[in-house]
């Protein structure tokens, strides 16, 4: 059994993908036994509940001002992987989680996190991507990508799944699919069609990984 934690900020469209394609038996034996959110309202928990999967809030406390904002934060990690790492799950799943994890969280699942960002990233951690047509355009990072890529008058965007270092938006790439931006695009739509391609690259990159997966130890 591969087993998958999926942390989630919001509607968790890509946490029911993965669902779907664990009932239809396209995941490759993964299945996904916990999710976690920062935020109460996020629906992608009552997807879970829907289904007697495991759900949690977390929630990220108000931050003080001052130094003490460090200290709240770390907590918070803390107490994160607490949660998640009582499922023991072979592979953790960002899947929307809109916060930023440190090492002090990463350092709980080595090399078992992975995370989906809606714009393409470089392989080589740089400033730029270099699209298949040879085009090169900026990497985008953080939390606004999909407006970025419009307000910056791009004809081209993606969508990454790649390895989670301390680095934001950084690290091994495992997937990556252009999408191009129509001239009638505006957020909702550029993010949904964005979106469609991250719901088939989620499934594919568990399964391959689920398959490739040694024992736990
Ligand atoms: C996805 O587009 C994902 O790439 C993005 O949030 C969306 C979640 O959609 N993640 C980030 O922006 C992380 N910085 P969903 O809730 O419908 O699955």
């Amino acid at each position: 059994m591969y087993t998958v934690a999926v942390l989630i900020s919001g509607s968790g469209s890509n946490l029911q993908a993965l669902f779907d394609a664990q009932d239809a038996g396209d995941l490759g034996g993964a299945e996904v036994h916990v999710v976690v959110s920062d935020r109460s309202d996020a629906f992608g928990l009552q997807r879970a509940l829907a289904r007697g999967v495991a759900a949690a809030c977390v929630p990220l406390p108000a931050a003080p001002s001052g130094p003490s904002r460090h200290a709240v934060r770390a907590a918070w990690e803390q107490r994160l992987a607490k949660v998640v790492a009582a499922f023991t799950p072979d592979l953790v799943v960002l899947a929307g989680f809109m916060r930023i994890l440190s090492s002090g969280f990463l350092q709980h699942f080595p090399n078992r996190v992975i995370n989906q960002h809606p714009a393409l990233l470089p392989a080589d951690g740089g400033d730029t991507v270099t699209t298949s047509t040879g085009l090169v355009i900026p990497a985008l990072r953080g939390a606004h990508v999909v407006p970025d890529a419009l307000r910056l008058g791009m004809s081209v965007t993606g969508c990454t799944i790649h390895r989670v270092t301390p680095r934001v938006d950084d690290g091994p790439i495992l997937a990556r699919t252009e999408v191009p931006i129509l001239p009638d695009d505006d957020e909702v739509s550029l993010h949904e069609r964005i979106k469609a391609h991250e719901r088939r690259m989620i499934v594919q990159v568990v399964r391959d990984l689920a398959a490739g997966s040694s024992p736990k130890s």
